[in-house]
C-alpha cells in the first residue's frame, strides 16, 4: 500500500497537462469515483490496524496532492493563451470580406432616390405578363412588329402570356388600380429575344416613370428630365429632345444628355456628336388613358422609360453590356467605392 501511494505520488508529480482533454484525463484517472485514489481508499479497510494511522495520513496527503495539482493545472490552462484545440482565440480576426452592390442596383437606387425627391412613389409589376398589359393596353396596333416572335419570349399563345419586354406594362397596371393624380416610377427586369452581344442582351433592366394629373404639360416633362439629368450626371449636364415614335405616347421624344466624357465638345464616346441617348418619353396617348378608364378630357400625363444598364454604362464608362451579367468579381469589385 505504502509503495503504491508513493508510486502514484510520483506519477502525479510528473504529470503534465497541456490541454483541457488532458486535464480531464487527469481528473478521471486520479480523482473520479473509480479513479486510483478512491480505489486506494476502498482498500484501506484491509490495511492492518497498526499501519492504519500512517497509511491513512499518506493517503490523505496523496488525495490533497491530486486535488491541488488538478486546481493548479486548471488555473494554468485558463491563464495560458494557447488553448488546446489548436485554435488561438486571442489572434486578431481575419477581415470579413464585405460584398459590394451590383452597379445595376447602385444606379437603380440612385434613380429611385432622384425621383422620390420630387414626389414619385415606387410601384412594381409582374415579369410574366399578358398581351393586354405589355401591348394592347399601351395602344400597340395588332400588327405592330414589337409583338413579333423575334422580340418577345412567349410562354403561352392564345391567350398570350409572355415575358414583359418593357416596364411600360406597369403603367397599365397602376392606371387600372389607382386614380389620378399618379406620380410613380417602376423599376424592373425586362426580357427580349435578342442575340447577346456587347450592345444587346436578352435580359436587362428599365425604370419607367408615369405622371398623370390635370394640366400636366410637355413643359413639366422637360423640366423633370432636366432635373433628372443634372442629378444623375452632374449640374453641367444639358439635355436634347429628338422627335420620335412610341405607340403609347403622343408626341414622343428621345432624350440625349450632353456627353458625360467631353461635356458636349465631341469625343469618341459620343461619336463626335456631343450627345448620348438615355431614354424615351412623351405625353401619354389619350387612347392609353381611356383603355385604363381614365378620363382623357380631364387628365393628361407624361411617361418616360430608360434602360438602367445604359445609364450605368454612361456613368461608369462600361462598353460591354455582357459584363453586367457575368458576375466576374474583377468587374464587380471596381464598384466598391460607389454607394
Ligand atoms: N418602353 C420603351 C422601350 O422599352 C421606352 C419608353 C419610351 C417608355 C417612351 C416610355 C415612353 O414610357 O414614354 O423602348
Amino acid at each position: 500500500m505504502i509503495q503504491k501511494i508513493s508510486d502514484i505520488t510520483n506519477e502525479i508529480k510528473n504529470f503534465k497537462v497541456s490541454s483541457l482533454q488532458e486535464l480531464e484525463d487527469f481528473r478521471i484517472k486520479f480523482l473520479s469515483k473509480k479513479g486510483t485514489i478512491s480505489q486506494l481508499f476502498s482498500q484501506f479497510r484491509n490495511v492492518h490496524n497498526d499501519q492504519k494511522r500512517e497509511v491513512g495520513a499518506q493517503l490523505n496527503q496523496l488525495k490533497n496532492l491530486a486535488s491541488a495539482s488538478y486546481e493548479d493545472f486548471k488555473s494554468i490552462l485558463s491563464n495560458s493563451k494557447k488553448i488546446t484545440s489548436g485554435i488561438d482565440y486571442t489572434l486578431p480576426s481575419e477581415n470579413i470580406l464585405l460584398g459590394t452592390r451590383h452597379p445595376v442596383s447602385i444606379v437603380r437606387n440612385e434613380i429611385n432616390s432622384i425621383f422620390s425627391k420630387i414626389g414619385f412613389v415606387l410601384n412594381e409589376g409582374p415579369e410574366i405578363e399578358d398581351d393586354w398589359h405589355v401591348f394592347t393596353g399601351l395602344n400597340f396596333p395588332e400588327e405592330h412588329p414589337a409583338r413579333d416572335m423575334q422580340d418577345t419570349f412567349f410562354i403561352e399563345k392564345n391567350p398570350d402570356i409572355l415575358l414583359r419586354t418593357q416596364t411600360s406594362s406597369v403603367q397599365v397596371r397602376v392606371m387600372e388600380n389607382s386614380n389620378p393624380p399618379i406620380r410613380s416610377i417602376f423599376p424592373g427586369r425586362v426580357f427580349r429575344n435578342e442575340a447577346v452581344s456587347a450592345r444587346a442582351h436578352c435580359i436587362f433592366h428599365q425604370v419607367e416613370g408615369l405622371y398623370i394629373d390635370e394640366n400636366v404639360s410637355f413643359a413639366d416633362l422637360k423640366q423633370t428630365l432636366i432635373y433628372f439629368a443634372k442629378e444623375m450626371f452632374g449640374p453641367e449636364t444639358n439635355i436634347r429632345l429628338r422627335p420620335s415614335f412610341f405607340p403609347f405616347t403622343e408626341p414622343s421624344a428621345e432624350v440625349d444628355v450632353s456627353c458625360t466624357i467631353c461635356g458636349g465638345k465631341g469625343c469618341n464616346v459620343c461619336k463626335y456628336t456631343g450627345y448620348l441617348e438615355i431614354l424615351g418619353c412623351g405625353m401619354v396617348d389619350p387612347n392609353v388613358l381611356e383603355a385604363s378608364s381614365i378620363n382623357s378630357k380631364k387628365y393628361t400625363g407624361f411617361a418616360f422609360g430608360m434602360g438602367i444598364e445604359r445609364i450605368a454604362m454612361l456613368k461608369y464608362q462600361v462598353n460591354d453590356l455582357r459584363l453586367y451579367f457575368e458576375n466576374d468579381i474583377r468587374f464587380l469589385n471596381q464598384f466598391k467605392s460607389a454607394h
